[in-house]
């Protein structure tokens, strides 16, 4: 039986990744749409075939019919509705960040351990197959891992994602991808953090961080180097991750190419088109429902990655490295 959805937050995203994407997969039926603005419901629903659009995303929590809610509204409100929405007792998909504010994670972690739903947060790059395949490559390694990933773009067409207050600046609202990736293919825990950076391309918007060059330390030695930031060509190509261990090389580039030096055999990809792995996130949310398990991405997942965004900003504010204490933060057993 498809999982009955409904999408909080039909914007930009929703519209042109998790509703097409629902509507064409047969693991979901498009239950109903929820937007603060009406029009925007409306045109969902009708875009996307939803049965119903309603503006108030409570009602869809009360309805006993939705078993799974997708938030993709502005960050400062992903905390509260997801807590929300678990306490509702609904499978959740929240986009990222989980949320904004240390303060945020504990309720949510305790709310999905009580709860007993599946939880998950859209950090999608994980669920791409170039992902799968480097940290396959990566399998059985024996020396620690030197990560080098760069994402530079332009978000200046969101800038609610820039203010402080509503989005978190570029760190809470894109730097959590790479903290998440990065994490992925280490496999180990995250432990120490540094930033240098700041506000250097919006002075309209000074309180905000926009450029940060930032360095992660983890438990079994693995370090990397991430660059984040929106100056630069937009011609230029986004995003690329280099990874470097013992005498091998795996390069993902712009999630398109996938290129493996001093492997044995032949492992290098080229997809036709870029995979960021949307399609496969909803995939393998579906089968975790329908088996009753935790998603590949958990509320702890989430957690891990506010809380760098968090602690790279105090970094870059104090001049000072910061120390991570997940299992401290979540009150739970890490690995
Ligand atoms: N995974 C990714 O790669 C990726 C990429 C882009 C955006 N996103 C995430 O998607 C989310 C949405 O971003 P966007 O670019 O679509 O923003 P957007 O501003 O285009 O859309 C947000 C929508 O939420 C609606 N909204 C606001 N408050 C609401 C409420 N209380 N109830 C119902 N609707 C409400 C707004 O009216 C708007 O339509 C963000 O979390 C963003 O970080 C993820």
């Amino acid at each position: 039986m498809p999982v009955q959805s409904a999408v909080i937050g039909c914007g930009n995203f929703a519209r042109y990744i998790h509703l097409p994407n629902i509507a064409s997969s047969p693991d979901y039926h498009l239950y109903a749409v929820v937007d603060a603005d009406y029009t925007r419901a409306r045109d969902a629903a009708r875009e996307f075939g939803a049965d119903n659009f309603l503006t108030d995303y409570q009602s869809v929590l009360a309805d006993s019919k939705v078993e799974l809610v997708f938030i993709c509204t502005p960050h400062n409100q992903h905390a509260q509705m997801a807590v929300d929405a678990v306490n509702a007792g609904k499978h959740v998909l929240v986009e990222k960040p989980m949320a904004m504010k240390i303060s945020e994670l504990r309720p949510i972690a305790e709310a999905v351990r009580k709860q007993g739903v599946t939880f998950t947060v859209g950090f999608n790059r994980r669920y791409s197959s170039l992902s799968r395949k480097a940290k396959q490559l990566l399998d059985g390694r024996e020396y620690p891992l030197l990560i080098n990933y760069r994402m530079v773009n332009d978000i200046v067409r969101h800038p609610w994602a820039l203010d402080v207050e509503v989005g978190g600046g570029r760190l809470i609202s894109e730097a959590v991808h790479l903290f998440d990736m990065c994490s992925f293919l280490v496999g180990s825990e995250l432990v120490r953090i540094h930033a240098e950076g700041g506000n250097l391309s919006h002075p309209e918007i000074p309180e905000t961080q926009d450029n940060a060059v930032i360095t992660l330390g983890f438990a079994d030695s693995s370090i990397a180097g991430i660059t984040i930031g929106d100056l630069g060509s937009s011609d230029y190509p986004k995003e690329r991750v280099e990874l470097f261990l013992g005498e091998r090389t795996v390069l993902i580039d712009d999630y398109q190419l996938l290129e493996a030096y001093g492997f044995s055999g032949e492992h290098s990809l080229a997809l036709p088109e870029v995979d960021k792995g949307f399609v496969q996130e909803l995939v393998e949310l579906a089968a975790a429902i329908r088996d009753h398990r935790p998603a590949p991405i958990t509320e702890i997942d989430g957690a891990r990655a506010t809380l760098c965004a968090v602690k790279a900003i105090e970094a870059i504010k104090t001049g000072h490295a910061q120390t991570l204490n997940l299992a401290a933060v979540v009150e739970q057993k890490m690995n």
